[in-house]
């Protein structure tokens, strides 16, 4: 996967990733069907262009991180406003880059939840301004469906079923993948998620945000053994997670170092916190795989680009005879790409929705109800929003 990097002045880095050049060069034929894909859920403002789910024309990501950095995470309102900034300019260089306009897209498709409001809306307005303007289809994508969907991209062979764990910022589920678009989620965090658990942690030892990059690069110089930190089994739900005893395990290390005048390894803690969390969401992994019969296991969202994470499962998929499927690290954080992915299976099945979709900050993964709550024929909604003038 080529990636062009710019850094803009204002610190929001500007990416420019396409999956094959010469690709993206080739026209498409009858029958294909051409996505835009707009996500802009929290710190990344994304667009991308897709053809029949799995062909990455262009993929744009305009990333905050440098800019929240000063202030040690994602500040809504700040990425609320950045979004505003950039998502034209995104949409502008997927569309150049896939080398297509507005007119050659069969589908416009957004991140509508779940994620922060205010930079849900930005994206959601942008697609439906474009739905409306161009009359394209629109569909709401579920960000966790898009993370798992990135595994399509790469992964031509890839079917459902299989297992997929989804470990992000904010979720960590462990789901089987029935069918396009078809969850079961056999087990999920009681407290923090995976993301969120590194975060703080990398916080707590001095590292600072985004954590999940920081520890994962310094626990590379430390010792996993140095220290043993607890991985929690919650009893009668043997699939979920808890981080936060964890976390607090952690903190009480620190501190009593603290109190004694000592000091300990960053590095250290770092590779040994690591350990525990990338044992534990392993071990889940592997056994849903083995007790639902599935010889696939896949894994999504940011901290699936975790060295550690990857490379222990790599290691007992090997062991235990199971695919082991995973993104480039570039499609595992947030893109629109697998925005696009997503959405190509929705349109398959006729999922339209209309321009009453609105951003809903904590959709649940694969809840039917809502996910056709906006299925309103496009005229139907024109004539409700705007008393059928087009
Ligand atoms: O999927 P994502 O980009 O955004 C959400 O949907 O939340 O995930 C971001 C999360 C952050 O918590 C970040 O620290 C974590 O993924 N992350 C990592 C790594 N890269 C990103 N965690 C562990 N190791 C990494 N290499
Ligand atoms: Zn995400």
């Amino acid at each position: 996967m080529k990636i062009d990097k710019n850094v803009e002045n204002d610190g929001v880095i500007f990416m420019s990733i396409k999956e094959n050049d010469e690709r993206a060069q080739e026209t498409g034929s009858e029958g294909d069907v051409t996505i835009l894909a707009i996500e802009s859920s929290c710190d990344e403002t994304a667009a991308a262009v897709v053809r029949n789910g799995r062909e990455v024309l262009s993929n744009i990501i305009s990333s905050q991180i440098a800019l929240h950095t000063i202030y040690g995470g994602v500040v809504p309102e700040i990425a609320s406003r950045k979004h505003v900034e950039k998502i034209n300019g995104c949409i502008r260089a997927a569309l150049d880059d896939a080398g297509v306009t507005l007119d050659d897209i069969d589908a416009v498709a957004v991140t509508y939840g779940p994620g922060l409001v205010g930079a849900l809306l930005v994206g959601v307005s942008a697609a439906k301004a474009i739905s409306f303007a161009k009359n394209k289809p629109l569909i709401g994508v579920h960000h966790i469906e898009g993370h798992i969907s990135a595994n399509f991209i790469e992964n031509k062979d890839l079917e459902p079923p299989f297992v997929c764990l989804v470990v992000s910022g904010g979720h960590s589920h462990l789901v089987v993948v029935k069918d396009y678009g078809e969850y079961d989620i056999i087990g999920q965090t009681r407290d923090d998620a995976a993301g969120e658990a590194f975060d703080k942690v990398a916080r707590a030892i001095g590292l600072g945000y985004p954590g999940g990059p920081k520890i994962d690069k310094a626990a590379r110089e430390g010792n996993p053994d140095a220290f043993v930190f607890p991985q929690a089994k919650i009893e009668g739900a043997e699939y979920d997670f808890s981080f936060s005893g964890l976390k607090s395990a952690v903190l009480n290390l620190i501190n009593q170092a603290k109190m004694q005048g000592q000091e300990l390894s960053q590095a250290d803690i770092a590779a040994s916190f690591q350990k525990a969390v990338v044992e534990v969401l392993a071990g889940h992994a592997i056994r849903a795989c083995k007790e639902y019969g599935m010889n696939k296991l896949a894994i999504a969202g940011g901290v699936a680009s975790n060295t550690a994470l990857r490379e222990l499962l790599e290691k007992e998929c090997a062991a235990n005879n199971i695919e082991f499927y995973r993104p480039s690290p570039v499609l595992c954080t947030d893109n629109a790409a697998m925005i696009g992915a997503a959405a190509y299976y929705e349109y398959r099945k006729g999922v339209r929705f209309g321009l009453d979709m609105n951003a809903v900050p904590n959709l649940p993964l694969g809840d039917r109800e809502r996910r056709f709550h906006g299925r309103a024929s496009r005229l139907d909604a024109l004539e409700r929003d705007f008393g059928g003038r087009r």
